[in-house]
């Protein structure tokens, strides 16, 4: 995995000369300080043996029993394993059974449960609180609709009422450590559950983060990526006053990654009046459609590329009609990467910042070094700004009243 940083370094922006963020590098023992005594256990789940064994020895009894998987869960607890499905198992996989639902929004619970036959579908109820009201409606929901061996629980490994629940009613269930927050969590049995019962190879995707997890502490810039990112995105706001964040990546399968990424970066850097707002683009499909303002709108936007090298080989036939003889016996990954190379130029001639991270292929080594890449970018970030990366009292506040407008009624 590499990160290109050339088109942005071309600009010419002062506050991002290469010089300086060579010298930024300085910064990394003191924030890495810093966030030791935050004690976030996110960096060291590749590590943890135990959970490996408790997922796959739950998965090795489940799996074969079941036709489709239904994930219950919101947030943090659904947009990891919406990710993993994606790159995956592909866009469609869902076309052929063991299929994977995560019913994450509330209007979708009977379109859901029209498709599947609720004796043979397992229900995984992921929340780490154990109280958020959308999940735990939906459990309620289908609590008397289905046997209680046709669901696990997954939730904070000491406390909160999903616990208790499954306690009393002796639900199988898998532990959320305690030190890792719902955002963070996609390498916990959150993610890898659903993801062991698909059939994934987790030990692969965990391998991914633990290498990505040593260049965390790398003190040279080049070497360490998560740092350049957030490097990066903290100066253009900071210097520049460039706080939108567009991830682009041009791999229809990546997608739901920059929609997990969206998550990871709004609810840990949002905080104290300070921010950077997430956007996320497909390539080349919004091209025909963002393209126009990213290029001509206004300057104040960072793009984030990812590119994936692995091209997909499929060809174009023989074309003779002379209009379109450029597209004749081209494959279909070619075509997407020169699409890929005329936008960021383009983008670099409007001098509009962007960068391009780099990934070999997609597959669940990468997928976990990614995960790991950018949870290290955020705690990076949070050093920059001074913040509590992983607490989230903006959410909260919604969760609560909630609570309580239904209560007075
Ligand atoms: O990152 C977070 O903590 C939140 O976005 C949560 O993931 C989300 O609110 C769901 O919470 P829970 O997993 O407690 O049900």
């Amino acid at each position: 995995m590499e990160l290109d940083i050339k088109n942005l370094i071309s600009l010419g922006i002062k506050s991002l000369e290469l010089s300086k963020l060579k010298d930024s590098a300085d910064l990394i023992p003191g924030f890495i300080e810093s966030f030791k005594k935050r004690d976030q256990g996110f960096l060291n789940l590749p590590k943890v043996k135990a959970q490996v064994l408790s997922v796959k020895s739950m998965a090795d009894k489940l799996q074969g029993k079941f036709e489709d998987i239904v994930v219950l869960g919101i947030g943090g607890s659904a947009l990891g394993i919406t990710c993993i499905r994606d790159c995956l198992l592909g866009k469609f996989s869902n076309f052929s059974k063991p299929r994977l639902f995560v019913i994450d929004n509330l209007d979708t619970i009977s379109e859901i449960e029209s498709l599947i036959n609720l004796d043979k579908t397992l229900f995984i109820v992921i929340s780490k609180s154990g109280s958020t009201p959308e999940t735990m409606a939906q459990y309620f929901y289908f609590k008397d609709k289905v046997s209680k061996e046709n669901f696990v629980f997954i939730t904070d490994s000491n406390e909160g009422e999903l616990r208790k629940i499954g306690t009393d009613l002796q639900i199988k269930m898998l532990d959320i450590p305690a030190n890792v927050g719902g955002r963070f969590s996609v390498l916990t049995s959150v993610g890898l559950f659903p993801a062991a019962m698909m059939g994934i190879d987790i030990e692969e995707m965990l391998e991914g983060a633990e290498e990505m997890a040593k260049d965390f502490e790398n003190k040279e810039f080049e070497r360490n990526i998560g740092f350049q990112l957030a490097t990066i995105q903290y100066l253009l706001d900071w210097e520049e006053g460039i706080r939108i964040s567009v991830m682009m990546p041009y791999n229809s399968r990546l997608f739901s990654f920059a929609d997990w990424y969206r998550q990871l970066l709004a609810e840990s850097i949002g905080k104290d009046g300070k921010g950077l707002t997430p956007l996320i683009a497909l390539g080349v499909t919004d091209q025909h459609s963002q393209l126009q303002l990213y290029n001509e709108g206004p300057k104040d936007k960072l793009f984030i590329f990812l590119e994936v090298e692995e091209e997909d080989g499929l060809k174009i036939p023989k074309i003779e009609n002379e209009n379109f003889k450029y597209l004749s016996g081209v494959s279909f990954g070619k075509l997407m990467s020169v699409e890929k190379k005329a936008t960021e130029q383009a983008l670099t001639q409007y001098e509009k910042p962007n960068i391009t991270l780099k990934i070999e292929k997609l597959d669940a080594k990468n997928l976990g070094s990614l995960f790991m890449l950018f949870e290290t970018s955020i705690a990076f970030l949070g050093e920059y700004y001074r913040i509590n990366a992983f607490n989230q009292p903006g959410v909260e506040l919604g969760k609560k009243l909630t609570k309580e407008i239904l209560s007075k009624k």
